[in-house]
């Protein structure tokens, strides 16, 4: 605490002789008296660091007043200043070490209040980072599943020509899959590819048998929007050429795949089918027991054994080789393994939807 000790006055014959100031000798003191009062009582009201800034500049500061006081000194007669100087001096020193003082227990306090308010035992505030999409970790997924069963990974342009779109597919132009409106065309020869079978096509350009990959991506059908229908969607495409490959291999890994994806409890069915690039073709379809036990079969995608006319197309010997080939639908297998009842809900990109995933 601040204590000022009241100066000894000096008596007036001491000032003997000199010139009248303005600034007298018992003035000054009384002044020192009251700034020290003043300190005192302003110190006392001090509860934050703003308001200790404000004290320090009023009274340490260098148009503080005790500053002024000093700057006073000068007029008090030669024999007086020494005195008067000794005493602005000391209060200025009291002051000042209140005010450290002050300072630091004001800081001191601080430092134990926010202390007081970590509670490390709280459970931390969750950040919310983005993540991937669930399609792409569908895909990811799938992706994982096929390389532990050896399967490299293709990709093709989603803007195709009519040759790997088609032709090579053994997709002729009276086939009703090339009517124009079973494609998104962009001139007579280009269009969005409607399946991901090109990509069989442009594996096999390129490589020669044995060829076993699967190919994700994209694909576009001027569809009608609905629960099970989009105008864009993802596919996953398989196929596997090499010497005595039969339909019995084709089962065997579909069946393989299928379990490890979904666990030992999920039906499937393959039932007969047609496609032009392969013969004979099937349709596979997933067992969904809705909420009611009601039993469905979802048809999840194509498959079955390569059409000869498609490796004559690609200049593969379709006398030495065989193959099968598949094309599964990846938002259906997606809504097989978690619920869902509406291809809408993946691209609507409702974040309440999202974050389940
Ligand atoms: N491309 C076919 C489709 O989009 C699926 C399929 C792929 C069928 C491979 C047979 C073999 O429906």
């Amino acid at each position: 605490m601040l204590s000022l000790p009241l100066p000894k006055r000096l008596s007036p014959e001491s000032v003997n002789g000199s010139p009248i100031h303005n600034t007298t000798y018992e003035n000054m003191v009384e002044q020192l008296e009251k700034i020290g009062k003043d300190a005192l009582a302003a110190l006392k009201k001090i509860t934050d660091a703003e308001m200790l800034e404000e004290f320090r500049i009023k009274y340490l500061g260098r148009k503080g007043r005790i500053t002024q006081m000093l700057s006073q000194i000068g007029q008090l007669p030669p024999e007086q200043r020494r005195e008067a100087g000794r005493l602005a001096n000391k209060a200025k020193k009291e002051i000042s070490e209140a005010f450290e003082q002050l300072k630091k227990s004001l800081l001191q306090s601080q430092q134990e209040k926010s202390q007081e308010l970590l509670d490390v035992t709280l459970p931390g505030i969750a950040v919310h980072i983005g993540k991937t999409h669930i399609i792409t970790q569908t895909i990811n997924e799938l992706l994982e599943i096929f390389g532990r069963m050896g399967f490299a990974v293709a990709y093709g342009p989603e803007v195709e020509d009519e040759w790997h779109n088609f032709i090579a597919l053994n997709i002729g132009p009276e086939h009703p899959a090339r009517d124009p409106f079973d494609a998104f065309y962009i001139d007579d020869n280009t269009l969005l590819r409607s399946h991901t079978s090109p990509v069989q096509i442009r594996v096999m350009e390129q490589t020669k048998p044995p060829i076993r990959v699967v190919a994700p991506g994209r694909v576009y059908r001027p569809d009608t929007v609905d629960a099970t229908h989009m105008y864009m969607f993802y596919q996953i495409e398989a196929l596997v050429v090499d010497e005595d490959i039969s339909m019995v291999d084709m089962k065997t890994t579909i069946d393989q795949f299928i379990h490890a994806y979904y666990g030992p409890e999920i039906k499937w069915r393959l039932r007969p089918s047609f496609f032009p690039f392969t013969e004979p073709s099937g349709e596979v379809d997933l067992l969904w027991v809705d909420k009611h036990g009601k039993e469905n079969w979802m048809e999840v995608g194509g498959c079955g054994m390569v059409d000869p006319n498609v490796f004559d197309a690609v200049g593969i010997d379709s006398e030495k080789y065989t193959g099968w080939a598949f094309g599964f639908g990846v938002e259906r297998l997606a809504m097989r393994k978690y619920g869902i009842n509406d291809i809408r809900l993946l691209f609507e990109n409702d974040l309440r939807f999202l974050k389940q995933f």
